[in-house]
C-alpha cells in the first residue's frame, strides 16, 4: 500500500470554544463541523484541535508553558490535560455521531519536546492509523519536555510537524475569522483581509498579527503563524478560513474556493 499523503485540519480553539467563558464549548459549531467533515468524505484526514477556553486558562493559572518549577504545578499539568480531554470528548462525540471513524490520540502520551519543540513523536503509528482509513484526532496538550520538565504543545506545532513528516497534501486551518487580516476584524470592521500570501509576505506581516482575544498561552495568531512557517517552507499549501461560518471548512477540505487566506511558498 502506498503512503497516504494526508490533509491536516486544525480546528482553532477560538472557533470551537467560547473564549469569553471558561470551559464553554460551541457545541453547535462542533456539530456542524463534524457534519462538514463527514460530507467531505476524505480517507486521508488528520484533525488537530486547539484548547480555547479549556486548555489556555488552566495552563496559564499554573504557569505550565514556562515549565516545571514547583510541585503544586503537577495538579495544574494534570488538570490542563484533563480539560483538554473534556473538549476532545465533545469533538469525538460529535465526529462518531456523524459516523466519522475518528480515533483520539493524546499528545501528552506520545510526544516529548525539547525546550518547547517536538523531539520525539512516533509518527509511524499515525501512518498506520491513516492507512487503515481512520481519522486520527490530536489536540494541543501538555507534554513532557527534556529541558523544562513539562510545557504546553500547541496544536499548530503538531500540525506543522505532522504535515512535514507525512508530506501533507495541504493544511486547512479553521479560525473564528475569514482568514488573516491586517488588524483584528472583530475590533475593527475596516480591517483589510489578506487573500493570498507568499512565504516572504507572511514573514513580513507575522509580527503585525495581533494577540487573540481571551487567554492564549501559545502566542495568539502571531504564535500560530510562527509555527506554520516551516510547513510553508516545505511547500505545503495552507488555507486559513472561518470555521464558525457554514461550509468554509467543507469547501476548503474538498479543494473549492473559500473566503479566507491562501498561503503558498512562492
Ligand atoms: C493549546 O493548543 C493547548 C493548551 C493550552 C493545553 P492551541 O494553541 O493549538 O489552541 P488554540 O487553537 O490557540 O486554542
Amino acid at each position: 500500500m502506498s503512503e497516504v499523503r494526508p490533509i491536516i485540519l486544525k480546528l482553532g480553539g477560538s472557533a470551537i470554544t467560547d473564549k469569553t467563558q471558561e470551559l464553554v464549548a460551541k457545541t453547535e459549531v462542533i456539530n456542524r463541523l463534524a457534519d462538514e467533515i463527514k460530507r467531505a468524505d476524505l480517507d486521508n484526514l488528520i484533525i488537530v484541535h486547539g484548547g480555547g477556553s479549556f486548555g489556555h486558562p488552566t495552563a496559564q493559572r499554573y504557569g505550565i508553558k514556562e515549565g516545571y518549577k514547583e510541585p503544586t504545578q503537577k495538579l495544574g499539568f494534570a488538570e490542563t490535560h484533563h480539560v483538554m480531554t473534556m473538549l476532545n470528548g465533545l469533538v469525538m462525540d460529535s465526529l462518531i455521531l456523524h459516523e466519522v471513524p475518528a480515533l483520539s490520540i493524546a499528545p501528552s502520551c506520545c510526544v516529548v519536546t525539547d525546550n518547547g519543540k517536538i523531539k520525539i513523536f512516533e509518527e509511524n503509528l499515525i501512518k498506520r492509523i491513516l492507512k487503515m482509513g481512520f481519522t486520527p484526532v490530536l489536540y494541543g496538550d501538555v507534554v513532557f519536555d527534556e529541558k523544562l520538565g513539562f510545557t504546553v504543545l500547541s496544536g499548530d506545532q503538531l500540525v506543522t510537524y505532522l504535515a512535514i513528516k507525512l508530506k501533507a497534501e495541504k493544511i486547512v486551518i479553521g479560525v473564528d475569522t475569514d482568514g488573516l487580516f491586517d488588524e483584528d476584524p472583530k475590533a475593527n470592521p475596516n480591517a483589510k483581509p489578506y487573500r493570498h500570501l507568499t512565504l516572504e509576505e507572511l514573514k513580513k506581516i507575522q509580527n503585525k498579527l495581533g494577540k487573540s482575544s481571551g487567554t492564549d498561552v501559545t502566542g495568539g495568531m502571531a504564535g500560530k503563524i510562527a509555527e506554520l512557517i516551516p510547513a510553508v517552507e516545505h511547500g505545503i499549501h495552507v488555507t486559513i478560513t472561518g470555521a464558525t461560518k457554514p461550509l468554509s471548512i467543507n469547501r476548503a477540505l474538498i479543494g473549492k474556493d473559500v473566503l479566507g487566506t491562501e498561503i503558498e511558498k512562492a
